[in-house]
């Protein structure tokens, strides 16, 4: 098997792969990897046929691997961990310490075999939110962008403002920020699913409590849509408001790290991940 970069005219081919797999990427999800720059999607390529695919975004010292998949009739053949052990070497020759990725439970041993170990469970949540608008929360404005650009890093602890930026000009509906006082203490952003929003990111200043009207604002903006995000189970205070609000575990994957621990934040304010391969 050869590994190179996915181009734009891969993304048809990722898209059945993930369809294929029950998950709920769209086209634009594959461009932002592709745009982005170093590199941070590639493709498994053997006699000219496409047999597999990964992600791997470095974010100076953190990186984060995901949509892995190899063609059914391909697997079992170490082609999976081959795409692996490309990502890993593509992130660590960009200078990344730390790995992360979310792993579904039969994937692991895959994981294990090369270094990783597990942190905790990473929950998808989905639930039909009661609409409610208020005066403290509305739509991001490209002013609002550098403080969301800055609060985000301030909780993420790298920059990822590539993929922020790209969601906010793709969906500027589902994008909203909370004012607290004068000044933006916490922002939302979403994309249309096939039946649903997808919430991601979700980071609010001083406390998950906070940043409910946001979800609430979006839920008025969703045309009574459910909203889903992926949560991580450590960040039990969101969990449970998330349970209150009516929302349900709808799957489960597992949060797994490789390398320096100790440069991970893995900040109180993040209440929604902004996606398994993203972070
Ligand atoms: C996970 C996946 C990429 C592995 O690809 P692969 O080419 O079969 O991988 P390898 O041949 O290098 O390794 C095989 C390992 O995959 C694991 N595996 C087997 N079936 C699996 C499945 N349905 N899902 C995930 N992993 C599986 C086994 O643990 C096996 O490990 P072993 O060598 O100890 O038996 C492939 O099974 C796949 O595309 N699964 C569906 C998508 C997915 O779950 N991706 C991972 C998301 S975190």
């Amino acid at each position: 098997m050869i590994v190179r970069k996915m181009s734009i005219d891969d993304t048809d081919f990722a898209l059945s792969l993930t369809s294929g797999e029950g998950w709920s990427d769209i086209k634009s999800d594959f461009e932002s990897l592709i745009s982005y720059s170093p590199a941070a999607a590639f493709v498994g390529e053997e006699d000219g046929r496409r047999i597999g695919m990964i992600s791997a975004v470095s974010y100076g010292n953190l990186g984060f691997i995901g949509s892995l998949i190899v063609v059914r009739d391909c697997r079992n053949k170490g082609h999976g961990t081959n795409l692996m052990k490309h990502a890993i070497e593509h992130l660590s020759g960009l200078g990344v310490k730390t790995l992360m990725l979310d792993a579904v439970e039969a994937a692991i041993p895959v994981y294990r075999k090369l270094g990783f170990s597990t942190v905790c469970r990473s929950l998808r949540m989905k639930g039909v939110v009661e609409a409610r608008r208020t005066d403290n929360v509305r739509p991001m404005t490209r002013r609002d962008l550098p403080t969301v650009l800055t609060i985000d890093q301030a909780h993420f602890g790298a920059d990822r403002s590539h993929f922020l930026k790209r969601t906010w000009s793709l969906f500027p509906e589902f994008c909203k920020t909370l004012d607290i006082g004068k000044s933006v203490q916490g922002y939302v952003m979403g994309s249309p699913g096939n039946d649903f929003i997808r919430i991601a990111p979700w980071i609010v200043n001083g406390g998950v409590h906070r940043g409910e009207d946001l979800l609430r604002e979006l839920a008025a903006q969703s045309g009574g849509k459910a909203l889903r995000m992926g949560v991580l189970e450590r960040d039990t205070t969101t969990v449970e408001l998330l349970k209150t609000l009516g929302f349900e575990e709808v799957s489960s994957s597992y949060r797994m790290i490789h390398g320096d621990s100790s440069i991970v934040g893995l900040s109180q304010g993040i209440h929604a991940i902004g996606s398994p391969a993203k972070g």
